[in-house]
């Protein structure tokens, strides 16, 4: 778990309810991941819940009494069903039943949780989870839309095989994906209404359809960039090269090869974007020809070549065209992989591509660039010194959520001075 993750979630009241779902099975995981991040977790729990997940359990897993009777006087005298409400920093449901989905939209309070939710002025975060006739009937979309307008979380559901038999969407989302869930409403949200659009990962630059040319990005940075701007309220695109990694909750992910490809998503999204953050590791040259047939070893020679041609250079293009219509230009921000003289290049590319932020790191070091899960940045930004150049700072290393947080936090700084 990375640390952003825990500096978000350290510390915070989350009121977990469980409700009579088979997807309660996965609820003791989601409970460990909570409490690694060190939040504060307490648990409440349906009659139904009970017969899916054992109080026991749950107590042992939270460390904390299960409440699960809105009428045991012993119970209420502990920890009262006001009290939980008043004590939540966020209310999660998780997994969330077509039943208690139903009577959270009608205001019900006719169990402990529900009685909790109608009384708790936290935000509410909902894992749904059921069949997936359930979940598309007509009533339950009701609900949940009922739920949304009132400003409630829906994480969720996945689609796949369900515990019933059917396929379809109504899984209830992985804990991993509900630890999101709570780390975006927990976030702080100085990032809504902006829409961003954010590169990552590397492109492959065909030369026949088995082989290609590419780098040794991973995307970990874009991603990781992607994340914290939709936790911190952002509408994100993210336009991925090739990678492993998942797409961050709440980002809307769009999947190119090649450098060309990446070009003409960006230039198609651009005039959505606030701002825009280039930090894939776009191939500067493409291979001439593409052969559509595999290429036979004896076809190229004993010492065969490549002939390359340059692809388009996304950040300048951006960079030169600043305005598009009458709209005010995107906040341009470019990132540079350099191995010696991080700060001359830096500066030398933040004026030559005309963007706002220039990211440079030294890929070189230990623990910095491709593949870590940490990195050591330099920034260069417009604030200018005192002979009028801009002025560029080192951050201390710190993992990739910290650096995307950071560049963020800058920008914001520089968008509202
Ligand atoms: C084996 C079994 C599995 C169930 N799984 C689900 C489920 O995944 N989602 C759901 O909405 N209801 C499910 N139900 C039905 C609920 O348990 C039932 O609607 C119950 O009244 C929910 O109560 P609660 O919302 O107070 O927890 C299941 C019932 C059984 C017997």
């Amino acid at each position: 778990m990375n640390k952003s993750k825990k500096s978000i979630l350290e510390g915070k009241r989350i009121l977990l309810g469980i409700t009579g779902g088979i997807a309660a099975y996965k609820v003791p995981d989601l409970v460990r991941l909570l409490i690694k991040a060190k939040a504060d977790v307490r648990v409440v729990m349906t009659d139904a819940a009970q017969q899916f997940v054992t109080p026991l359990t749950m107590q042992a897993i939270s460390q904390h009494v299960v409440a699960t009777d809105l009428f045991d006087l012993s119970q209420e005298a502990t920890i009262g069903h006001i009290e939980l409400a008043d004590w939540a920093e966020l209310l999660v449901i998780a997994p969330a039943t077509a039943d208690v989905v139903a009577r959270l939209a009608l205001g019900f309070a006719n169990d402990l949780l529900t009685t909790i939710a109608l009384a708790c002025q936290a935000p509410l975060l909902i894992a749904p989870a059921m069949n997936v006739n359930m979940w598309q009937h007509p009533a339950t979309k009701n609900n949940v839309a009922v739920l949304t307008e009132r400003g409630a979380e829906i994480v969720g559901p996945g689609h796949g095989e369900l515990a019933c038999g059917w396929v379809g969407s109504g899984r209830m989302s992985e804990p991993e994906e509900i630890l999101e869930g709570c780390c975006r409403a927990l976030g702080p949200q100085d990032l809504k209404g902006l829409r961003i659009l954010v590169t990552a990962g590397p492109t492959y630059e065909a030369l026949d359809p088995v082989r290609f040319i590419t780098n040794r990005s991973t995307g970990k940075m874009g991603y990781a960039l992607a994340q914290a701007a939709a936790w911190r309220g952002a509408d994100v695109i993210l336009v991925s090269g090739p990678t492993v990694l998942p797409t961050p909750v709440g980002v809307k992910r769009i999947d190119v090869e090649s450098a060309r490809e990446m070009h003409d998503k960006v230039v198609a999204h651009r005039s959505d974007a606030d701002v825009i953050a280039l930090v894939a590791a776009v191939g500067d040259y493409r291979p001439q020809v593409v052969s559509t047939k595999k290429l036979k070893k004896t076809a190229l020679g004993n010492t065969p070549s490549i002939q390359l041609e340059e692809n388009p250079d996304i950040l300048k293009e951006l960079g030169a065209k600043k305005w598009v219509g009458k709209r005010k230009p995107p906040f341009l921000i470019g990132f540079a992989a350099e191995t010696e003289n991080i700060e001359q290049h830096a500066a030398a590319k933040f004026q030559a591509k005309g963007c706002d932020l220039m990211i440079a790191n030294d890929i070189s070091e230990a623990g910095s660039g491709f593949k870590t899960d940490t990195n050591r940045v330099y920034i260069v930004s417009n604030h200018r010194d005192k002979a009028d150049k801009p002025t560029g700072e080192w951050l201390p290393k710190m993992t990739k959520a910290e650096v995307a947080n950071a560049i963020l936090d800058k920008m914001i700084n520089i968008l509202n001075p």
